[in-house]
């Protein structure tokens, strides 16, 4: 039965995503990825988050390579890493539906001024108000509609909002317009109250979110980001933010994370910022995604949601 190594959580985590797998298949022998017991060769399939650079390649009998979390650039930016090998992404239902509910949660509480009002209990404010808005009123367009963009799409619209998408293809979402390539972006932003991205790193989408991006949204537009910390140009957001153009912001990726303590996206009276913690599926639900995946590698089956090296995502 396959040997399986993990780096994903810390090597305390090891216990937890061994019983996962066992309890799919006992016979799965599941390790810590610096166990000096288990020697290279022996090694099938890892799960992975954040690899030392270097280390994939010495493992001589590699035959997939799982990402524990959806992105892979975690991955992909090791220049050493073996680009012979399938490297298949976390998807599923969990991690969808997680995805969809922070995306929820970050517009509604856009929509309905939680950030204010948080503020205002903090300074013992009643800070009334005559009107509400009303999701219906608030389109809301996302960028990238691959599987979590459409998820969030669907899960926007069972609550009013009315949604439209962009990505690289065009795409056929129920009830939601889809907007394809850099050509149709412009009229997708002038679109869109709420922009949402939930697109992959790589280098064209790098800088995506900039003065010039954001410029062509309506005055007062909102932004949440849970794509990657690199879609956006922060100094843009936060120029934006203050000159009154955009009215708010929540943001769970960043540059770099930990987002460091002198940042000035903590305090700033428009964001709201989350640890990356948007779409966070517990183990044993991973462990089943991953122990599936190689259930149908084994059987000759094609491998889900793999990792494209030409779109590079
Ligand atoms: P998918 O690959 O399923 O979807 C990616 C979407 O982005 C596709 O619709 C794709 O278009 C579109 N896209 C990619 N490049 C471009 C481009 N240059 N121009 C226009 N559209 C583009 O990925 P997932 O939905 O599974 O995940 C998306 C990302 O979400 C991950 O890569 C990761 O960075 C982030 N993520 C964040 C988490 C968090 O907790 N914050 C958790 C999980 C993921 P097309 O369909 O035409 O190919
Ligand atoms: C990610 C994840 O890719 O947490 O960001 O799954």
């Amino acid at each position: 039965m396959a040997t399986v190594l993990v780096k994903s959580g810390g090597e305390k985590a090891v216990a937890e995503w061994r019983e996962a797998f066992q309890a799919v298949d006992p016979r799965f022998r599941v390790h810590w990825w610096e166990d000096p017991a288990v020697a290279p060769e022996a090694v099938d399939y890892v799960v992975v988050w954040e690899p030392k650079p270097g280390w994939l390649r010495t493992l001589p009998k590699l035959k997939v390579v799982f990402s524990s979390g959806a992105g892979v650039d975690h991955i992909t930016c090791d220049p050493e890493w073996p680009r012979h090998l399938p490297l298949v992404r976390m998807g599923g239902d969990g991690t969808e539906q997680r995805m969809g509910e922070y995306i929820v949660w970050a517009c509604l509480s856009l929509l309905r001024e939680a950030r204010t009002f948080a503020r205002g209990q903090a300074e013992g404010k009643w800070l009334g108000r005559d009107v509400s808005r009303s999701a219906a009123t608030c389109r809301v367009g996302i960028l990238g509609l691959g599987n979590l963009g459409r998820r969030a799409a669907g899960m926007l619209q069972a609550i009013g909002f009315p949604v439209q998408g962009w990505s690289r293809s065009r795409k056929e979402v129920p009830g939601v317009r889809s907007f394809a390539g850099p050509e149709e972006l412009p009229e997708f932003l002038a679109g869109t109250e709420i922009l949402v991205c939930l697109l992959p790193s790589t280098p064209e989408t790098a800088g995506l979110i900039d003065a010039g991006l954001l410029a062509r949204l309506p005055r007062g537009a909102q932004v949440v980001n849970a794509g990657r910390g690199s879609h956006v140009v922060v100094p843009d957001l936060l120029a934006a933010l203050d000159a009154g153009r955009l009215d708010g912001a929540v943001l769970d990726v960043f540059e770099q994370e930990p987002l460091p303590p002198e940042s000035p996206l903590w305090a700033h009276p428009k964001v709201t910022v989350t640890p990356h913690v948007a779409s966070l599926p517990g183990r044993p639900e991973r462990a089943r995604y991953v122990a599936a995946a190689i259930a149908d590698f084994e059987a000759g089956r094609p491998l889900p949601n793999l990792y494209d090296p030409v779109r590079g995502y």
